[in-house]
């Protein structure tokens, strides 16, 4: 039976990296959506468009090519990141973005999708929901040491201020919020490892299974 794994959350619970490794458990493509809308982000600064301007941001998610994008490392700065909160605000932004994804979860042989909005808007009919979460000092901990041993010269500080406005960003929008959706499982990933918290995340997936 093909299978749709919805898995959601905020920055740096996890959340990709469990998402990766489930798509690769059971043998389904993943789509990492926050690329998407990293996409949308980089493309309006790297157009020299204010990040305030809607309709700009607007235009170029309508004409993104989603191609590619898991190979761009221009996405994965911080700055990426927090371009991406911005867009991710406008609701033609996520109209634009919408159908691509909602392809995605609807293909044949079943999909893992993790983002913000997967398990409430993108695919509300998923058998497997998961809300990946982890307190925000874990969070910035987390991220710090990703970006410091690539070589980026970072503060915790500045990290943790940056998961904290991003999280009240993402989640007090009005299209879309990030938002445990009813039928989530909640995991959190605070005193885990990602060895313990994939296997969790497992379990719960084998539950859904078996439902
Ligand atoms: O998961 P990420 O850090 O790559 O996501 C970057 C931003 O994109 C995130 O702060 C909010 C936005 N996003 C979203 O609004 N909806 C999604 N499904 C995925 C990401």
């Amino acid at each position: 039976m093909p299978i749709v794994i919805a898995v959601d959350g905020p920055a740096a619970s996890g959340k990709g990296t469990i998402a990766a490794r489930l798509a690769r458990t059971y043998g389904l493509p993943h789509l990492d959506t926050g690329l998407l809308y990293r996409a949308v982000g980089v493309k309006m600064l790297g157009e020299g468009h204010s990040l305030d301007d809607a309709d700009a941001a607007e235009g170029a998610a309508w004409s993104l090519v989603p191609a590619g994008l898991a190979e761009d490392e221009r996405l994965t700065t911080g700055e990426a990141g927090e371009a991406a909160s911005r867009v991710a605000g406008y609701p033609g932004v996520r109209a634009a973005l919408l159908e691509l994804q909602q392809a995605f979860a609807q293909q044949d042989g079943g999909a893992v999708l993790d983002g913000r909005d997967i398990g409430t808007v993108i695919a509300p009919d998923a058998q497997a929901k998961l809300f990946i979460t982890a307190t925000a000092e874990v969070r910035a901990a987390r991220r710090w040491k990703q970006l410091t041993a690539r070589g980026f010269d970072i503060a915790y500080e500045a990290m943790l201020a940056d998961i904290v406005a991003r999280d009240e960003r993402d989640a007090g929008r009005g299209a879309a919020p990030m938002v445990q959706a009813d039928d989530a499982v909640l995991l959190d990933t605070t005193d885990l490892d990602i060895e313990t918290a994939f296997d969790a995340a497992r379990r719960i997936v084998e539950a859904a299974r078996a439902r």
